[in-house]
């Protein structure tokens, strides 16, 4: 039967029971209101690890706008079906006060260019607060694998930073984005649009695909201003960034840039869709 431990001390216990066992773990953090991409990592852990553990925690110290975390989804119990029904063995979900108690003192995370570019200048502080909770997890939890969604592209670049910087020794695994039928990269938020703004959310990928699919660098700088334009002509939407930059350093693209380096580059999506920020990534073909 799933395990279900609320609290720091629960999940120890837990944990030290399993490690007598000689259990390798792994580890899928989460903010809840699960969809088939987290299951997807679930179940990709099961296959590379002994014991799955998936977290659910919204973790305020990420959020850099207070209404988006007012308003982010939350779903606990419709959580836990869905992974009763998995290959996870347990849910941990613990309180803002566990994670973080009232002497807890955030550190300070040298992340380099990634606080400079596309989510790290849009969300100041965003990568901070997300390094500091996996710091935590880490710790607690230890487990051999953690695995993360790559449409969150640029987190994992952070997270593997982060084990580097505090070297903890974990392998990161990413796995690919998980797309509904018309291309819309599944995510927490894409539950909080409407219909009308749900259809309409599809045009993200169809642009993106027609950026990445450029043959030079002239069409792709064309495409994307064209693209840029139409999604933002879209009623309720805005971009706040449509970019390509490098798949590693995530310098932005630059004709000097692309000739040093002309494989790894992606083109990076965060668009407001009514109110709501999706964010979204593919590779480009660019010059191959
Ligand atoms: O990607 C997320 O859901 C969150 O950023 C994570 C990794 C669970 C940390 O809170």
């Amino acid at each position: 039967m799933i395990q279900i431990l609320i609290n720091r001390k629960d999940l120890a216990n837990h944990l030290f029971q399993l490690r007598a066992n000689g259990l390798s773990l792994g580890f899928v953090p989460t903010m809840g209101a699960l969809h088939d991409g987290h299951l997807s990592l679930v179940q990709k852990a099961r296959e590379n690890t002994d014991h799955v553990v998936v977290s659910i925690f919204v973790n305020p110290n990420q959020f850099n706008n207070s209404k988006d975390l007012e308003l982010y989804p939350r779903d606990v119990y419709g959580d836990i079906e869905k992974l009763e029904t998995t290959a996870c063995h347990s849910i941990y979900i613990p309180t803002v006060e566990d994670v973080y108690p009232s002497n807890y003192q955030q550190p300070y995370y040298n992340l380099g260019e990634l606080e400079n570019t596309l989510e790290g200048s849009s969300r100041p502080g965003h990568f901070q607060g997300v390094a500091a909770v996996l710091e935590r997890f880490f710790m607690d939890i230890a487990p051999e694998k953690a695995f993360f969604g790559e449409k969150d592209f640029q987190q994992v670049a952070v997270v593997r930073k982060l084990v580097e910087l505090k070297q903890i020794p974990i392998e990161i695994v990413a796995c690919a984005t998980l797309r509904e039928k018309d291309g819309l990269a599944m995510s927490s938020r894409n539950r909080r649009l409407n219909p009308e703004l749900r259809a309409k959310a599809a045009q993200i990928f169809m642009e993106m695909q027609k950026i990445s699919k450029a043959k030079t660098l002239e069409d792709l700088i064309r495409i994307q201003d064209e693209s840029m334009a139409y999604l933002n002509s879209i009623d309720g939407f805005s971009v706040e960034y449509l970019e390509v930059a490098n798949a590693n350093s995530f310098e932005p693209l630059s004709k000097q840039s692309l000739l040093s380096s002309p494989s790894d580059w992606r083109i990076f999506a965060a668009i407001n869709v009514g109110g709501i920020r999706l964010i979204d990534n593919c590779p480009i073909e660019l010059g191959g």
